[in-house]
């Protein structure tokens, strides 16, 4: 089966979530020091400082919440924090923390100053939550031992040490969470310049030949997000090696997304079938959230914090206060022509 009738590929491609055969690569990919990591300047800026006033202070860093859409840079931002402080790092995530053992296993272990990262942080049951909270706030942590009337509180110290959460729905964190972040960065969506940097630092370090041309229209076709960038980099390479001279160009690149389905945005099914709902059901909107969910079985804060963002970056959806209403830009795409009544709101 060629990897254009693989339905399932086809739809990975441009996913922003990590798929199994990305690992590898984005090891080898990714930035390590905050030099190497392109765009995100007010982020960079924001921790360079922080990181330099923690050194000299000879402190733990802050602790620091990292959010925003799948795919632009969270993990490795931890990483880089890290790599920065020049101190251990140690990851885990929300759903691998089942029951307060594990998380005061984790606590426990901890060295000095060390970074613990929690990916998916939303995800963290209330119970393990609560019992973080005052980790983070005075590096103590409250174990019960025993049962019944005979148990007893014992608190113990942990070390100093900076917490880095990461989600991409920062609406699903509590409230008393979310205000032991002293440093809050949310990541944006890269330019097609930046993504462009992204395209050529890789191919260097994937040893593939790749002119300007070429890693414009692959960094466009990207909808904003470093591993899809590089997805799609990959997957072009290995179509100039079998097709071409092994080297990227214009032509090239054209081709390649062509026969791989991958739009000039880079849309996936959900992006498509997101925005035709909105046009065929709803004449163009303004519809509801939770009515859009219902109707494309999704979650809405999926469709808030994963879809949508990218989708009102580039101009096709916008969201007023009585609901999501398309653009003109999306009916172009679609080549619909808008009923007259929704022309005229536009
Ligand atoms: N600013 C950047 N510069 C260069 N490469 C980047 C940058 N940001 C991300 N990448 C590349 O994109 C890949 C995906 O990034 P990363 O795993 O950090 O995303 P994430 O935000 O943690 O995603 P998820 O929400 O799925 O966990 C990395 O392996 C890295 O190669
Ligand atoms: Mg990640």
């Amino acid at each position: 089966m060629s990897l254009t009738e693989n339905p399932e590929l086809k739809q990975r491609l441009v996913s922003a979530a990590a798929v199994e055969d990305d690992s590898s690569f984005e090891l080898k990919l990714r930035p390590r020091r905050l030099q190497e990591f392109i765009g995100q300047s007010k982020v960079k800026e924001n921790l360079a400082v922080a990181i330099e006033a923690a050194k000299s202070r000879g402190e733990a860093l802050d602790h620091v919440l990292l959010y925003g859409p799948p795919g632009l840079g969270k993990t490795t931002l931890a990483t880089i924090i890290a790599n920065e402080l020049g101190v251990a790092f140690q990851q885990t995530s929300g759903p691998a923390l089942q029951i307060k053992g594990d998380l005061t296993a984790v606590l426990t272990n901890l060295q000095n100053r060390q970074v613990l990262f929690i990916d998916e942080i939303h995800r963290l049951q209330a119970q393990l939550e609560e019992l973080l909270y005052s980790a983070l706030e005075d590096y103590k942590l409250d174990i019960i031992i025993g049962q019944g009337p005979s148990a007893r509180t014992h608190t113990m110290d942990v070390k100093p040490f900076t917490f880095v959460g990461a989600t991409t729905r920062a609406g699903l964190l509590s409230a008393p969470l979310r205000s032991r972040f002293g440093i809050v960065l949310r990541l944006e969506f890269y330019t097609d310049a930046e993504l462009k940097i992204i395209v050529q630092r890789s191919a260097e370090i994937l040893g593939v030949e790749i002119d300007d041309a070429g890693a414009n229209e692959i960094a466009s076709r990207a909808r904003g997000t470093p591993r899809i960038a590089n997805r799609l980099l990959r997957r072009v390479r290995d179509f100039a090696q079998v097709r071409g001279a092994g080297r990227i160009d214009l032509a090239t690149a054209q081709k390649a997304l062509h026969m791989l389905e991958v739009d000039q945005h880079g849309f996936d099914e959900i992006d498509r079938k997101l925005l035709l709902t909105i046009i065929e059901k709803y004449q163009g909107g303004p519809v509801g959230v939770n009515t859009l969910a219902a109707a494309l079985a999704e979650e809405a804060e999926a469709i808030e914090e994963i879809y949508e963002p990218f989708l009102i970056q580039i101009g096709f959806l916008n969201r007023t206060p009585r609901g999501r209403t398309v653009t003109r830009l999306a009916y172009e795409h679609f080549g619909i022509s808008p009923s007259r009544r929704q022309s005229s709101l536009f």
